[in-house]
């Protein structure tokens, strides 16, 4: 549950993109957590996947399952309640969302109508830490999303992407030349 504290930070920031998976050294106020919780419904949709996994994880019967349907539908969020998700994460906008990984590590961006599930084994992807994946991107199968790579809006991911690269169109290709050099610094407010 303590990760939760950093999902919010990630919002104080309001960091479309993180720089890495470290923790976020940002005070977080009362006054911070009501006014994050009133202006962004969709941490809700995160609190209500944190606590169902903390009660998987400590043998809580029922209520995973209960708080699943209430992600579904009260936020339109489909996500795992047993799957480990670092602490950090940014859900832009829940409707749409399928989450069903193997992991997810801490800072991850997700931003809108996301896939993440398996393609046509019961195989599932891994994120690494400070993975972003834009509006409409399905990652299906025993993929691995290194850390820091972004996968582009609407891209069709079936191969792993290595750290720090980018992915884009369908299937998803590496891209690479100028605009894979841009340094990760610029990314950190955009
Ligand atoms: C993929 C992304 C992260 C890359 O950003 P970037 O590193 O700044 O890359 P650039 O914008 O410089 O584009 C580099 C090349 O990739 C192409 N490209 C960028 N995003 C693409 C995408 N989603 N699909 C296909 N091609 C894309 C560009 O046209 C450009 O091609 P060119 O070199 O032939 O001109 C970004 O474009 C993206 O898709 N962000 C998602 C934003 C989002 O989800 N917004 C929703 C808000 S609700």
């Amino acid at each position: 549950m303590s990760s939760f504290g950093q999902d919010l930070r990630r919002w104080k920031l309001e960091e479309f993109r993180p720089r890495d998976g470290e923790p976020i050294p940002t005070d977080l106020s009362f006054r911070d957590v009501v006014s994050l919780l009133w202006r962004h419904p969709a941490l809700w949709a995160t609190l209500c996947y944190r606590v169902a996994h903390w009660c998987s994880t400590h043998g809580v019967r029922l209520v995973p399952s209960i708080l699943e349907k209430v992600n579904l539908v009260f936020f339109g969020m489909q996500i795992a309640s047993g799957m480990p998700v670092g602490p950090g994460l940014y859900v832009a906008h829940p409707v749409g969302m399928v989450i069903v990984a193997g992991r997810i590590g801490a800072n991850a961006s997700l931003i809108h109508v996301c896939t993440l599930g398996m393609r046509d084994t019961h195989d599932f992807p891994e994120l690494g830490d400070g993975v972003f994946v834009g509006a409409g991107a399905r990652v299906l199968g025993g993929v691995r999303l290194g850390d820091g790579c972004s996968v582009g809006a609407n891209a069709v991911v079936l191969r792993d992407v290595p750290a720090g690269a980018t992915a884009v169109g369908v299937p998803a290709r590496i891209l690479t030349g100028k605009a894979a050099e841009r340094p990760e610094k610029e990314w950190a407010t955009a």
